[in-house]
């Protein structure tokens, strides 16, 4: 690889899980590693892109050849890094799991336990990162992921048309597959087409998918 299919272009990934601060201590966040994003990247400076990455809380090095890296915390924060990112770019890959909901007031000092009672947490929903890209009048090519427990080709596709996608990567998860796994298996859909990426280990996959990119963007823009 490193054949130059992305040279000249900027690309930004997010990866990694968001997380949602409840108190000083306490958080919602979810299991993403943030694995696949990170060899997304990986994988597109290889092939000559300018890569920034928007990471959340995760526990990995920056891959070799990414020319910027930006840490968030917050789906908050992760939508104003990519939206300042994304500006001057040519190609969006969303492949953080951003958290839908956040508290919606998080309080300042943490939560004392009240013995014998349970307690309710009010949520406020968060700004979906790849569909305020989507309504932008002039954006990138936006890349999203789909995560699914069960029909993952009719909701990949679904969310292709609803979220005003160019690309879409699905993944079943589960059986040793997707979160917190080494391997991983995608199905990309486009308008117009799908491909289907055999199970392999994510650095492999991202390669493939970085290929895939570099071919229906070439396509979209020409
Ligand atoms: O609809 P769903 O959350 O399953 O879609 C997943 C895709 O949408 C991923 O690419 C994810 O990065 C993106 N997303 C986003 N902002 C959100 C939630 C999801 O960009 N608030």
């Amino acid at each position: 690889f490193g054949d130059g299919a992305l040279r000249g272009l900027k690309m930004v990934v997010s990866a990694g899980p968001t997380y949602e601060d409840i108190d000083p201590v306490r958080f919602i966040g979810n299991r993403s590693s943030g694995r696949m994003g990170f060899a997304v990247a990986g994988a597109a400076a290889d092939a000559g892109a300018q890569v920034t990455l928007v990471a959340g809380p995760v526990h990995l090095d920056t891959p070799r050849g990414v020319a910027r890296r930006v840490d968030v915390r917050s789906a908050a924060e992760m939508h104003a890094a990519v939206l300042a990112a994304t500006a001057a770019a040519d190609i969006y890959v969303g492949a953080a799991a951003v958290g839908d909901y956040r508290p919606a007031s998080p309080a300042a000092q943490k939560i004392k336990k009240q013995a014998g009672a349970g307690l309710t947490l009010a949520l406020a929903e968060n700004p979906d990162i790849l569909a305020s890209l989507a309504a932008q009048t002039v954006h990138p090519f936006l890349v999203g992921f789909a995560a699914e427990t069960h029909d993952v080709a009719d909701y990949a596709q679904d969310k292709l048309r609803r979220k005003g996608l160019d690309m879409i990567a699905a993944n079943l998860v589960g059986n040793g597959l997707g979160f917190e796994a080494a391997d991983n298996a995608l199905n990309l859909y486009w308008p117009g087409g799908s491909l289907e990426l055999a199970r392999a280990d994510k650095e492999t996959l991202a390669r493939q998918l970085v290929a895939s990119i570099a071919q229906r963007y070439r396509a979209a823009r020409s």
